[in-house]
């Protein structure tokens, strides 16, 4: 059996299911083998984009995605995240204004947008700092959103930098305060959503860093 029939069906094909709307979707009446190769292709296919065009994924296509988030598997159901999304341009430019003082040698990079990898709508994770399994939970909440916006042709990068530019200048901090994640909740990666304007190759993959135990 391979490491694709494990882990497909468990994790991934309910999030094709219940949240596919574009261009992966799954029809009603598909059987199985339709259904699993969906899954399958919406997975291998995607990648991460960092060319956007210019408009922000309409809200009623990122309800879907966080829909798809927050259905993911969590630790006891804790569900132990805080998300925010931000799609205002005012929010965006002003922190990258704060980055490009910081990083002047960006601005001399024509294809440079925005500190986001350039996405017009950037989601926020803050996970719950008393619990262990809140980053694992953090993590599989933005893998279904990563896949479910790939299944409706949107494209996504996520982001572990700009989180900590964000916590470690004293001028960025006022932007986190406007996130207003809740006490005892810290912001650890960002994700950026968009609709593509490149088309990137997949990156190769280590499977031998995975072995059966028998
Ligand atoms: C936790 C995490 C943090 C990441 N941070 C960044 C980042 O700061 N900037 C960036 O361009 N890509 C970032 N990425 C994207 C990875 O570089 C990318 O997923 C990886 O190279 C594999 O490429 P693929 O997503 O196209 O398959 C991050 C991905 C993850 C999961």
């Amino acid at each position: 059996m391979k490491l694709k029939d494990l882990i497909l069906p468990a994790f991934v094909l309910p999030v094709l299911l219940s949240c596919g709307g574009g261009q992966a979707s799954v029809a009603p009446d598909a059987g199985p083998a339709d259904a699993a190769s969906a899954v399958y292709d919406n997975i291998m296919t995607r990648r991460s984009v960092r060319k956007y065009k210019p408009q922000p994924v309409e809200r009623a296509k990122m309800d879907t995605i966080i829909e798809c988030g927050i259905n993911a598997p969590n630790g006891q159901n804790r569900q132990s995240y805080q998300v925010r999304v931000v799609d205002n341009p005012d929010f965006i430019n002003g922190l990258t204004d704060v980055y490009l003082d910081c990083n002047p040698g960006m601005k001399s990079d024509t294809t440079f947008k925005n500190m986001f990898r350039n996405a017009p709508t950037v989601v926020f994770i803050a996970g719950d700092s008393t619990y262990d399994m809140a980053p694992i939970d953090c993590g599989l909440l933005g893998g279904n959103m990563v896949l479910s916006a790939w299944s409706m042709g949107i494209g996504s990068c996520c982001l572990g930098s700009p989180v900590r530019f964000m916590q470690e200048n004293p001028e960025a901090r006022r932007y986190l305060e406007q996130l207003d994640f809740g006490e005892g909740y810290t912001l650890l990666y960002a994700i950026g959503f968009g609709y593509p304007d490149e088309t990137p190759v997949a990156k190769p993959r280590r499977t031998d860093m995975v072995r059966y135990v028998d």
